[in-house]
């Protein structure tokens, strides 16, 4: 089971998404044999780790998140992966331009919440330009995101 995350700049919000789901998927759906990845709509910041703001959020709760870079998404990524979960409507709405008509790609495309069935939250709103509460705000929704998720796939 492949999995990629979606955002814009594949710093802050899908990073988090993939190093929250990893973990909890080894831990506790071992036999899923969940693949997950991240990248970005856009191309601000390929190459770069997660913003160190994402970092540090991350790292009081226990993910490592500081050993990812950021790429963009690549036509070949619609059909690697079986899953590509985007974080808001404007980056599922972007995934649903690039993909266009291809019958080859067989990656299902949706947003990670909604998915999951995490109650009252369908978007993972962008924490960029804001401060601490909201990278907390993120990794709640992650986390609440990634039980959800697996549940879902395990049943
Ligand atoms: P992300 O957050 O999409 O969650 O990685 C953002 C990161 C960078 C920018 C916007 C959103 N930016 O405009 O550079």
């Amino acid at each position: 089971m492949k999995i990629l995350f979606v955002c814009l700049g594949n710093i802050c919000r899908s990073p988090t998404a993939e190093g929250v789901l990893r973990t909890i998927a080894a831990r506790d759906y071992p036999q899923l044999g969940v693949e997950v990845d991240s990248a970005g709509t856009a191309d601000y910041h390929v190459g770069e780790p997660p913003d160190r703001r994402t970092v540090s959020a991350a790292r009081r709760r226990g993910y490592d998140l500081a050993g990812l870079r950021a790429r963009q998404v690549v036509a070949a990524d619609f059909s690697r992966f079986d899953h590509m979960f985007a974080m808001d409507r404007a980056n599922l709405d972007e995934l649903e331009r690039r993909r266009g008509g291809a019958d080859a790609h067989k990656a299902n495309l949706g947003l990670f919440l909604e998915f999951a069935a995490v109650s009252g939250a369908a978007e993972v709103p962008d924490p960029y330009h804001g401060g601490v509460e909201d990278f907390e705000h993120v990794l709640d929704l992650c986390e609440a995101g990634a039980h959800g998720l697996l549940r879902r796939l395990g049943k």
